[in-house]
């Protein structure tokens, strides 16, 4: 699977990534490259390796980024479309100056990876000062029509045992990409805790259950922001928080403006130090959508400061599902999940709201984290009891739901409502597991509750289904249901 030079006898051959449907291969190009880089995020050349993520235009390529020191090095990408062939260099990176008080300043770039037949594999190298330090091997998304396959899990870079097995489980899958359902890094979404616990694990060059696996390298992440990410935005206490807008590229088609997204705290060097690493990704990363496939994804900002029933917000989806009716698939990804039956969170139902707009526009799933552990919601319909002014104490939001009681995922696939899923279980302190055999402690609508072990989701899209498997991080399968039109 490894591809051989033949010129370049200081070639290592650091890895397998399992992660592409085309086999990708990852190889490492330098000098002691080899040797002490496990867990880490960089090297020698990088702090942070390249990773692929969406950017603005994933129609039409991806973005890699990679972060390195605060100097005038040469930076060079180059890019073999399809696979093979010469590699052609690609328009020069462009980067941004990270300069945060407690780590010394860095630089974060970016290179557009463009001009990408949809689904295609190819393969990229990165250069510094003329000399390759980094290759691996990526695909285009899939176009409509093609089966893909995604893995969903959400609260998960905590640096546990559990988290770096559902990397290394997720890798095993095979997937097209990662869905991340928010928390993405604990405990504060800071930079430091990306480079401790995220990219060591999600990019490591070793793959196992006790290292994680080199995934992100391959294959972009797309990541819904959640409380641990954005709440927080007070700079003086941590002048590295919010790095979700600066360590992620993600499509910035969202309202412009969120009216209640918080302001921004902290003496005016820290907020324009934060403002210039960030970018116009602040603060509009938060609400995007892209197209996978048959997919149409909506991401979605569920903190509570964020009101669903403001017309700015609620008009931006409505308008982003209704262009998309002609996508087989419409799915929805936010943290903080309307419909669970745990104890943590019970009263925050917020999202509640906006049952009625998925129902409307035919959304067929709806994956969240927040609650650690799985839970899958029988297919429903929800209907506020005030849509003008839904919110009680906490969050709650008061309501009729109707279940459908005939879907049973397997032999009856045609569901009469939305199913919610939960996949909060991605690596952090799983909440609740003695409600697993206690069926009577869940709520009407949960068809199956799963606490006891760390899980992640697995769906294969077609024209035609959706196959959902809920996935244990050693491989036992906990749930598996299909959803039909
Ligand atoms: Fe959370």
């Amino acid at each position: 699977m490894l591809s051989k030079t033949r010129t370049r006898r200081r070639l290592v051959v650091l890895g397998v990534v399992s992660a592409l449907s085309a086999a990708a291969a990852v190889l490492a190009v330098g000098g002691r490259l080899g040797g002490g880089r496990s867990g880490s995020a960089g090297d020698e050349n990088f702090e942070v390796r390249p990773y692929l993520q969406l950017g603005d235009s994933p129609d039409t390529g991806l973005a890699l980024l990679w972060q390195a020191a605060d100097r005038d090095d040469a930076w060079a990408v180059d890019l073999r479309r399809g696979g093979d062939g010469p590699w052609v260099e690609t328009p020069a990176p462009a980067w941004r100056r990270r300069a945060l008080e407690g780590s010394p300043p860095a630089r974060l770039y970016r290179a557009a990876l463009a001009g990408l037949a949809p689904g295609s594999s190819f393969a990229y190298r990165v250069r510094r000062s003329g000399r390759p330090v980094f290759q691996a091997r990526g695909s285009a998304l899939k176009p409509a029509g093609v089966p893909h396959r995604f893995v969903a899990f959400g609260d998960c870079a905590a640096g546990t045992a559990g988290q770096r097995a559902v990397a290394y489980r997720a890798s095993l899958a095979r997937p097209d990409y990662v869905m991340i359902t928010g928390d993405v890094v604990y405990m504060r979404g800071r930079a430091s805790e990306y480079l401790r616990h995220f990219f060591p694990v999600y990019n490591s060059d070793a793959a196992g259950p006790g290292s994680g696996a080199p995934l992100l390298r391959s294959i972009p992440f797309v990541a819904a922001a959640g409380n641990h990410d954005l709440i927080d935005r007070d700079l003086d206490r941590l002048p590295d928080g919010l790095a979700y807008f600066y360590y992620l590229a993600q499509p910035l088609n969202g309202p412009p403006a969120p009216r209640q997204s918080p302001a921004l705290v902290g003496a005016e060097g820290r907020r324009r130090a934060f403002l210039e690493a960030a970018g116009p990704a602040y603060p509009r990363m938060a609400n995007f959508s892209f197209d996978y496939g048959d997919v149409h994804w909506a991401v979605l900002d569920a903190n509570p400061y964020a009101d669903w029933t403001d017309p700015a917000l609620l008009g931006w989806l409505e308008a982003d599902l209704a262009a998309a009716k002609r996508a087989a698939w419409r799915l929805a990804a936010f943290h903080q999940p309307g419909f669970h039956s745990s104890v943590a969170h019970a009263d925050d139902q917020r999202m509640r709201v906006l049952a009625p707009v998925f129902e409307r526009h035919d959304v067929s799933l709806v994956l969240s984290g927040h609650v650690h552990n799985y839970e899958r919601s029988r297919p429903l319909r929800f209907a506020p009891a005030d849509p003008a002014s839904p919110y009680g104490p906490g969050g709650r939001v008061e309501g009729a739901w109707a279940i459908d009681g005939r879907y049973d995922g397997r032999t009856r696939t045609l569901p009469d409502g939305v199913t919610y899923l939960v996949t909060g279980a991605g690596g952090a302190r799983l909440y609740d597991p003695d409600r697993d055999d206690d069926p009577h402690s869940w709520q009407p609508f949960t068809a199956r509750f799963v606490a006891r072990t760390h899980s992640l989701t697995v769906v294969d899209v077609t024209p035609e289904a959706l196959a959902v498997r809920q996935v244990s991080a050693d491989g036992e399968e906990l749930d598996r249901f299909i959803i039909t039109h």
